[in-house]
């Protein structure tokens, strides 16, 4: 299975079967977002994935181990109803029976390392240290997510005594210390970032943002015109609780000291977030993009995935040049 180009996994909409069966038919690796779906939902976007496609596909689940935190006082000071939050692990004994009954081609993990890591299929874990890359035994696979990356920081612990670091220096610090098969992720927007990543000693490279704007995603409407302009991301801890880059918009501006209180206040926030969706203010709901979003491109998945090869095929020869002179 060469399938270079991973679509990554893009949980609270953006991810969907079509999306993934597209990308996998088109000879990329496609990913289901099981995060925030319920078991059952999980059963039946794997079921619809399966009709759209008989390549291979992945299914990214969350391994959180948070301990529960009182969030009501800041809920209040931030005008939100306090009585949403609550401390779940987002079904996932329930969601890896429904994965048992029916693999995907690999099951990845973000967001920590399971006890026991399940194997049953292919299976990543996605890591932001070389600290996390040394514990992740077991794994077929590393996710090597960079700072640049949209949405969540994969961090097994979320906390602020931390380092950002960038996709093609964690690359290169992961795989000098350790010896599996690396996807990278992180800020990769075109062939030429694929080719990159490639010749720093990845096996694959994974694409979020880059994906947002395609036919199948279900990005809506006012996040799709946002990720279309230029415009600056930030870390931010505002809307869940946990650590995620989004384009920064008021909500996020408003609350640099959001506390670390995943998943309360995801679901504080949760109300909120799918009101501004529903009304097309962007300001008040998560942006999630990685740092090279502006160079998003619209189309069918299928039609990015070919492009996307075609480019790194490009950059490939031109550095090979560039080397010769
Ligand atoms: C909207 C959005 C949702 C995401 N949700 C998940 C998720 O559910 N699980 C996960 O492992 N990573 C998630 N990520 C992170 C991606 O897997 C990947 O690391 C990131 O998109 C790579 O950076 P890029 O966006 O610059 O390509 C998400 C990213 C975005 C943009």
């Amino acid at each position: 299975m060469t399938r270079v180009v991973v679509q990554a996994p893009m949980s609270g909409g953006p991810s969907t079967p079509a999306l993934a069966a597209a990308v996998s038919n088109a000879g990329g690796l496609g990913f289901l977002a099981a995060g925030y779906r319920t078991a059952e939902q999980l059963a039946s976007d794997l079921a619809e994935t399966r009709r759209l496609t008989d390549q291979p596909f992945g299914v990214n689940v969350f391994a959180h181990r948070s301990a529960p935190v009182d969030v009501s006082a800041v809920a209040e000071a931030w005008g939100l109803d306090p009585k949403q939050a609550r401390w779940t692990d987002d079904e996932y004994d329930d969601k890896l029976a429904v994965l048992e009954a029916d693999p995907p081609a690999v099951v990845s993990f973000t967001f920590g390392l399971p006890h026991p890591l399940p194997h049953l299929t292919e299976t990543w874990v996605t890591v932001t240290t070389v600290d996390e890359a040394r514990r992740a035994t077991g794994a077929d696979a590393l996710v090597v997510q960079g700072s640049e990356a949209g949405g969540h920081r994969g961090t097994w612990v979320d906390a602020d005594e931390r380092e950002d670091i960038g996709t093609l220096a964690l690359l290169a610090l992961v795989r000098a210390a350790v010896d599996v098969p690396l996807v990278a992720a992180g800020g990769i927007a075109d062939g030429a970032g694929i080719a990159s990543v490639l010749a720093a000693g990845a096996s694959r490279a994974m694409l979020g943002s880059a994906f947002l704007l395609t036919d199948e995603a279900g990005t809506v409407p006012a996040y799709r015109s946002r990720l279309a302009e230029e415009g600056r991301t930030g870390l931010t801890r505002a809307f869940s609780g946990r650590l995620a880059r989004g384009i920064e918009n008021d909500w996020q501006r408003k609350h640099p000291g959001a506390p670390i209180a995943y998943p309360e206040l995801h679901y504080v926030t949760s109300a909120m977030r799918a009101q501004a969706r529903a009304d097309g203010d962007a300001e008040r709901f998560n942006l999630w993009a990685g740092q090279a979003h502006s160079l998003a491109r619209t189309g069918p998945a299928g039609e990015l995935v070919r492009l996307l090869l075609e480019e790194a095929d490009e950059a490939l020869e031109l550095a090979r040049r560039r080397l010769d002179r």
